[in-house]
């Protein structure tokens, strides 16, 4: 379920994050970091959060929910966000999902199987709001493991066909251990017509 050896780094953290966009007092915004694990990107989040944006957690794992909440109390860095953040415990695919801005996943799709592949990333786009983005990352290398686990690749597939659907940006971080792809997809915002500003013939 963890589906990592290690939490994420700073480099991949602060690419995970490099879109979040602080909101205004008169536009806050609304973010959902989907598998929190123990807070390594939610720190990294913090930073990016306006004085009147929200965060929501969901992690699965009991033992990183309660260690979440101690953070929340006694990390500088997470307590100044504690009073705008709700932390459920929970499966994802188990949650009423809110209306998001940006959405930050750090589920091991690799570990999914094609059909859940495909319904968590339904979810999460349809909980995002025009002009919203999710970003979540891939380890590089998994390849390799799809020869002994050919179900891997049929999970690899379901993911690329959604990155293909909505892929804005994807970027490749080294330096994380194991190297990760992070890629980033866009929920776009209908056309505006401003006919209105038109200069007349
Ligand atoms: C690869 S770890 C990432 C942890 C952390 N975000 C980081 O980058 O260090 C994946 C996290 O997703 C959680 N998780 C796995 N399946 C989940 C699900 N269906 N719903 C919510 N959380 C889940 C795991 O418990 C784990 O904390």
């Amino acid at each position: 379920m963890t589906g990592s050896i290690a939490p994420s780094g700073t480099a991949l953290s602060r690419a995970l994050t490099r879109h979040v966009q602080p909101g205004t007092p008169h536009q806050p915004r609304a973010v959902l970091e989907v598998g929190p694990g123990t807070g390594a990107v939610t720190r990294h989040l913090a930073q990016r959060l306006g004085p009147h944006d929200t965060l929501e957690l969901v992690e699965a794992n009991r033992p990183f929910v309660d260690h979440l909440a101690a953070a929340l109390r006694h990390d500088a860095r997470l307590a100044a966000i504690a009073p705008r953040t709700r932390l459920h415990h929970g499966l994802i695919q188990d949650q009423q999902l809110g209306h998001y801005d940006h959405i930050v996943c750090g589920l091991p799709f690799a570990n999914f199987p094609p059909s859940q592949i495909e319904a968590v990333v339904r979810q999460l786009l349809a909980s995002l709001r025009p002009g919203g983005r999710l970003s979540f990352f891939s380890y590089i290398g998994g390849r390799a493991v799809e020869h002994l686990n050919p179900r891997q690749a049929l999970s690899r597939r379901a993911l690329r066909e959604a990155i293909d659907l909505h892929v804005v940006g994807s970027e490749i971080v080294v330096s994380n251990v194991p190297p990760a792809y992070v890629h980033h997809l866009l929920v776009p915002a209908p056309a505006v017509c401003r006919c209105g500003s038109l200069p007349k013939a």
